[in-house]
């Protein structure tokens, strides 16, 4: 008994050292992205998980107390850089932190997206220098296991016309335009004026001339675009959205289109309780877990869910027509 309490003590002590040895790397980590890009950047997620992990093991109070003080002090250091990163440049300003926390959380084994981000094949040229940009400057684009997904299942379905709703810098449009039918176009919506201007910059590098880039918000757009007109619309804007806009995305599509969604999972934290999810991001768990149950239960609408990137749902229209009595 004494020497099987002895083994856990030194597994728990083991555990405790290799935390914190986490914890430097981690530190270690931003500290190098901050070097490098010359940012402010605190990964206060990364650190709260290590810390709560550690405080799990710890039995003596006085300790606890001690590590609570530190993480208390912690979150008002991060606070005050989570201010100066509001205050940066405007495009700084557009690679969207939040979507950044998700990116570095992933929804599966860390060494199986390791494999996927860095042992399946590259791309090249224009899509290479467009993504490696976009990563570095963390502007959030598909991430590479996802681009490489849209890249194989568009060879195979040859669209004629894709909608796309959220530009960024223009890198899921010009890989997808590539599987476009001949005399087939693309429309992708942005409302972001420093994200158009970049995507702009990189349609016409890239010579295409079966892209348009529709500029305001989708909530307005997409009423003005053509009924059943669509093979494919890929869906990757606000997610508190998702919800509002799956009509509309439906009745744009033609009969056997897909609607191919991407983001839906938030780090796993869709599935938790509302309560528990801070409340600058309820508004969005709400909306996601409302889009996933109505997806997931009507008949007309075919659905598969992939864990690639923060997870990527993809939607069959069935029938010409598919009524969807979400609106509020
Ligand atoms: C995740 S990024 C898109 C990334 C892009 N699909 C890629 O992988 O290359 C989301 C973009 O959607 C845009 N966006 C978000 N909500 C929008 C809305 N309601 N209408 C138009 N654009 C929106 C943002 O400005 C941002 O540029």
């Amino acid at each position: 008994m004494l020497e099987e309490q002895r083994n856990k003590i030194d597994a728990i002590d083991k555990e405790i050292v290799r935390l914190f040895e986490e914890r430097m790397q981690v530190v270690g980590e931003v500290a190098q992205f901050k070097q490098k890009h010359q940012l402010p950047i605190f990964d206060a997620t990364r650190e709260k998980a290590v810390y709560q992990k550690v405080t799990s093991y710890l039995k003596d109070n006085s300790l606890k107390e001690a590590l609570e003080d530190v993480y208390r002090e912690f979150m008002r250091v991060s606070k005050e850089y989570q201010k100066t990163l509001l205050s940066r440049s405007d495009w700084e300003k557009s690679t969207d932190i939040k979507r950044n926390e998700m990116m570095d959380r992933p929804i599966i084994q860390q060494n199986v997206l390791d494999y996927l981000r860095t042992k399946q094949r590259r791309f090249s040229g224009e899509l290479a220098r467009i993504q490696q940009e976009a990563n570095t400057k963390r502007v959030p684009i598909i991430p590479h296991e996802t681009a490489l997904f849209l890249d194989f299942l568009l060879s195979k379905i040859k669209p004629k016309h894709i909608l796309e709703i959220g530009t960024a810098v223009g890198f899921s449009a010009l890989l997808m335009a590539q599987h476009l039918q001949e005399n087939g176009t693309l429309q992708t919506i942005d409302r972001f004026d420093v994200m158009i201007a970049k995507a702009k910059e990189h349609f016409q590098q890239s010579g295409r001339t079966n892209i348009t880039l529709l500029e305001g918000d989708a909530e307005h757009i997409l009423p003005t675009l053509p009924f059943s007109y669509y093979d494919v619309i890929f869906m990757d804007s606000a997610k508190a959205k998702y919800y509002t806009f799956l009509p509309q995305c439906i009745s744009l599509l033609k009969k056997g289109g897909l609607l191919i969604v991407d983001d839906v999972f938030q780090a796993g934290t869709i599935f938790n309780e509302e309560h528990t999810i801070p409340k600058r991001t309820r508004k969005i768990h709400r909306e996601l877990n409302k889009f996933m149950a109505l997806i997931n239960q009507h008949p007309n609408l075919i659905t598969t869910t992939l864990p690639l990137g923060d997870g990527i749902v993809i939607i069959e229209k069935r029938d010409e027509l598919v009524q969807i009595d979400n609106m509020e």
